[in-house]
């Protein structure tokens, strides 16, 4: 059995400060045997991080880069400015990038080709809204958000993050995400083939302590992507400690 990923995404926070003190917790509390770690700082924050993880294991993840390799795009990052920094995780097609940045899926998929040619791991967020779901339109927002974020031949992680439950300690039901898993690896599959049968999926929405060990062990979860809880040692450490 592959070991389970676990993911913070600080989003927009932290000093340098902070984010040495986090990381500095989080490495003294580690557990002698860990799942797979990522942690993604703000771009701010990379340089500082990449010295201070140097041989931990606990890797550097972007929260966003941009398609191309160099060029006019100011304000953007691109994947190979992401390595020169020793990151090698990039999360792409967040719904808060979806949303405040209006990125289309489309956006989405050209840069998980670029981050992944540059040698990235993307990864790469879908979800529904509430309405879609309350009215039984998330399987079809999922499918198309699959068909139309992920390149052909895609080797990343795929987050699945419905949008309601970010941020607002109401994580999906235990049977939402296991119902939502079974469509999403059929439907990998049914649109990658053999590819799609080994695609990791995480969950993401309101993950904290005390459900992370539940939502962990629903079938076909490869991993949580932790967003409020990341940012505080203690939560963070127990969501690692409760993965396999
Ligand atoms: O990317 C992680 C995120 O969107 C989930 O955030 O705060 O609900 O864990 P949170």
């Amino acid at each position: 059995m592959t070991r389970q990923i676990i993911v913070g995404n600080w989003k927009m926070n932290g000093t340098s400060r902070d984010s040495q003190a986090l990381v500095e917790a989080l490495l003294a509390g580690l557990p002698a045997t860990v799942p797979d770690i990522v942690t993604c700082p703000p771009f701010t924050q990379l340089a500082l991080l990449a010295d201070k993880l140097k041989g931990s294991p606990i890797a550097l993840g972007a929260q966003d880069c941009h398609k191309d390799v160099s060029g006019a795009h100011t304000g953007d990052i691109s994947p190979a400015m992401l390595t020169d920094l020793g990151v090698s995780y990039v999360i792409l097609g967040h719904s808060e990038r979806r949303q405040e940045h209006g990125e289309l899926d489309e956006t989405v998929r050209e840069k998980a080709v670029a981050a992944t040619k540059a040698g990235l791991t993307p990864i790469v967020c879908i979800g529904e809204t509430e309405d879609q779901r309350e009215s039984g339109e998330h399987f079809d927002t999922l499918g198309w958000q699959i068909k139309g974020s992920l390149p052909d031949n895609f080797s990343g992680i795929l987050a699945y993050e419905p949008i309601w439950a970010i941020g607002t300690g109401r994580a999906a039901t235990e049977d939402e995400i296991a119902e939502t898993m079974k469509f999403l690896r059929e439907e990998l599959v049914r649109q990658f083939g053999e590819a799609g049968k080994t695609v990791r999926i995480l969950y993401g929405g309101s993950v904290n302590a005390k459900n992370a060990a539940s939502i962990l062990s629903i079938a076909d979860v490869a991993g949580a992507l932790v967003g409020g809880a990341s940012l505080n040692a203690e939560a963070f450490l127990s969501i690692i400690g409760a993965a396999s």
